[in-house]
């Protein structure tokens, strides 16, 4: 059975991953909160990427730079005046749509019907009308093309508006001296600014690289699919500082690299792919996306970017401080190319639940369970004692105690086993260590695992070897 996102949604938020942000007011639009199993896959994801960064990279390096920046660093990052989305209103309806994902979706729809150069050439349309800014024609174009309110089936539309999508709010207490600033749309930019602070006081060389985690916010006109495009998220960047003139090189590697992570922490190879841009970012001089086939097709979970030297050339501009780099092997200063992979731990947590959740029938009984990476599960072994009574219980507890320094594991000894393999099988735990009364005799277990549900009758004493799974990187 094809799973659809409903089932995705409906399965994060029975079984305590992801639930709408202050449910209890009807939730906030495109705000979601971890919950108690949520927030232990991110937290793996987010300790796997940074491992694979940082601990596995001697050239890189972590930071955790402020969600509040300096207003110019926006300025020079051109998100002030180019970080826009065109956004036009339907007049009837009063819905507000993005009309570059209105024309888009009338491309897949020609595409869909088979009419390949006809998506082709109104999608080349489009990318010639908001490369010339004319919003003008990008509503004649919707026009032209018939597009209708998804919900009012009408075409009375409104001008085609430039929408910023950063946030603002105001920093100081009395009103005279308060001052816009932005919450930050990336977290790129707090690794720009400390580009020297990093270099001067780790004695970094080019090529070196900055990695950190952390939110940003945007202000998305259409917010939907879960978790895909949220207005609250969080980043994983990383921007590696090369030569001029190697980028290119750099740009390759990272591809490859970074495609290869993904692999690592279990998304299959045929449900990923990479896409390159034809329309590039304001910054970049390459663009390349990876994007994993979710229930509704395959969109990016990560971009990777050739920056040119472009934001820190501009930081040097606005703060007429050098961002220059002593380059002691060709004797030469200079501002170094970036390339940067930034990949949104919302998306590929998304990403990481939709493969994981496998739905199996044999004819008459449908299984449900998360086939995650062992080493990502929340629970990565449940021990349960077959009877409460003989000292099943308290040994089944002796063996939690000497697991869960090591690995998150519970102990379970509510309702019948089959009930508590299932409980263990939907949030995804690998390991179902079963005690019995063979167990008080010889000191053996029983591992069920999860997706085979085969079991083994193993020594309580190998059991950390056993279920010890870590990602390989
Ligand atoms: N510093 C470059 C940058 O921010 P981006 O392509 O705009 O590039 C990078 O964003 C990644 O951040 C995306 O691939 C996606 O995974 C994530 N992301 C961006 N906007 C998001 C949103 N509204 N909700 C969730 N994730 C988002």
């Amino acid at each position: 059975p094809s799973t659809s996102l409903q089932d995705i949604i409906s399965h994060a938020k029975e079984y305590g991953f992801v639930f709408p942000s202050s449910e209890i007011y009807d939730g906030l639009q495109a705000v979601y909160d971890y919950g108690q199993n949520g927030v232990e896959l991110k937290n793996s994801l987010k300790s796997v990427w940074w491992k694979a960064m940082t601990q596995l990279h001697d050239n890189i390096v972590g930071i955790d730079a402020s969600i509040f920046m300096h207003p110019l660093t926006w300025k020079a990052s051109g998100h002030v005046d180019g970080f826009n989305d065109p956004m036009i209103d339907n007049k009837d309806s009063k819905k507000r749509y993005r009309a570059d994902q209105l024309l888009e979706g009338k491309a897949e729809e020609y595409a869909n019907a088979g009419q390949q150069e006809k998506a082709s050439a109104l999608l080349a349309e489009m990318g010639r009308l908001l490369g010339a800014e004319d919003l003008a024609g990008v509503r004649e174009l919707i026009i032209a093309e018939g597009i209708v309110c998804p919900i009012s089936k009408t075409s009375n539309w409104t001008d085609v508006r430039q929408f910023n999508l950063m946030f603002s709010t105001q920093v100081g207490s009395v009103a005279e001296d308060a001052s816009l600033i932005y919450l930050r749309p990336e977290t790129a930019q707090g690794i720009f600014v400390n580009f020297l602070n990093v270099q001067k006081s780790g004695r970094m060389k080019v090529p070196f690289g900055i990695a950190q985690i952390g939110k940003a916010f945007r202000n998305e006109i259409v917010a939907r699919q879960f978790t895909f495009r949220m207005r609250e998220f969080e980043q994983m960047e990383m921007q590696f500082f090369v030569r001029p003139g190697t980028e290119m090189d750099w740009y390759a590697s990272w591809k490859e690299q970074r495609l290869k992570f993904h692999k690592a922490i279990g998304l299959p190879a045929e449900s990923l792919q990479y896409h390159d841009h034809e329309k590039l970012a304001h910054y970049a001089n390459a663009a390349v996306d990876i994007e994993y086939k979710f229930p509704f097709g395959f969109r990016e979970i990560e971009g990777i970017h050739s920056r040119t030297d472009f934001d820190l050339k501009n930081h040097q501009e606005l703060s007429k401080k050098k961002q220059q780099y002593f380059d002691p092997e060709i004797n030469q200063n200079y501002i170094p190319y970036v390339v940067e992979t930034s990949v949104g731990a919302d998306r590929l947590f998304l990403a990481v639940f939709c493969n994981a959740f496998t739905k199996e029938s044999d004819g008459e009984k449908e299984r449900v369970y998360l086939k995650l990476h062992p080493a990502l599960a929340p629970v990565k072994a449940a021990v349960l004692p077959l009877v409460k009574k003989d000292g099943l219980a308290e040994k089944a507890q002796e063996i939690v105690k000497s697991l869960k320094s090591s690995f998150r594991t519970v102990y379970d000894d509510n309702a019948a086993i089959g009930k508590r393999y299932t409980r263990q099988d939907l949030i995804g735990t690998p390991y179902c260590i079963a005690v019995d009364y063979q167990t008080m005799e010889d000191d053996t277990v029983t591992i069920r695992h999860r997706d085979t549900t085969e079991q083994e009758r193993v020594p309580v004493s190998l059991l950390k070897e056993k279920i010890g799974y870590e990602v390989s990187l």
